[in-house]
């Protein structure tokens, strides 16, 4: 958890590289996290896996809190489970900063955004590759951030899927015709070259986990997807 002056000052103008912990050596959380932090990192991505809504098991809340006590940084945290409602009071108090739950996760969207909001965090809403735009729609006007996924969602190093341009360019003109102002995330394989495409989509905010702690130069690489 950071100020709210911090959390305030980023806008979806401002191009924000986000290193997935998922890549991450897990022997040395606090360190990687510190890593990420000097290599130019501007917020933290940290995928919460349950092996029901995707068939990979992550992590819980206690490693969000080690992270937490690691570092100052934004902690973006992307709860890919079936029952967020359920299990969103042990995200806030872990020191999330923005909590990202799934639209097609079985739990009353609004009602989830606006708890996340009323704990004073960001709320954002994730959909998958196969779901469409209409599905997160009703909810544009309660989101700080809209995680487009650009591969299906339960494992790191996948290969981008560039079906999802479209989706995001066509959110960016929704949020442009209705005045709103949530970032635009991307997550999953995201690398300078297909960093590119997404900034001209609409998208500011890059996920990236294979393609910055699996790089032998991190702040370069996190350079290289901010100037992409
Ligand atoms: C995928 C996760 C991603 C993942 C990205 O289910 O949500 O955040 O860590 O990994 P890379 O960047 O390696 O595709
Ligand atoms: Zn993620």
């Amino acid at each position: 958890m950071v100020g709210i002056a911090l959390v305030i000052a980023k806008t979806f103008h401002d191009r924000l590289v986000a290193p997935s912990l998922l890549a991450a050596d897990f022997a040395r959380v606090g360190e990687e996290v510190r890593r990420a932090v000097a290599a130019g990192a501007d917020w933290m991505h940290l995928d919460v896996m349950d092996g029901h809504f995707v068939e990979n098991i992550s992590f819980g809340p206690a490693i969000v809190q080690t992270v937490n006590q690691a570092s100052e940084v934004f902690l973006d945290v992307h709860l890919m489970i079936s029952r967020p409602d359920h299990y969103l009071q042990r995200f806030i108090d872990a020191g999330s900063d923005l909590i990202c739950v799934h639209v097609e996760a079985p739990h009353d969207v609004g009602t989830t955004l606006r708890r996340i909001r009323e704990a004073g965090l960001l709320a954002g809403l994730a959909l998958n590759p196969a779901t469409p735009l209409a599905a997160v729609e009703p909810f544009l006007g309660q989101i700080d951030l809209l995680l487009c996924m650009t591969v299906v969602p339960g494992f790191g190093g996948q290969a981008f899927m560039p079906e999802v341009l479209e989706k995001i360019a066509a959110a960016a003109r929704i949020r442009e015709q209705r005045h709103l102002s949530f970032h635009i995330e991307v997550d999953g394989g995201i690398d300078a070259s297909t960093a590119a495409g997404c900034y001209a989509a609409g998208a500011n905010v890059m996920v990236a986990g294979s393609s910055t702690f699996r790089e032998p130069d991190m702040a370069a690489a996190i350079t290289a997807i901010r100037q992409a």
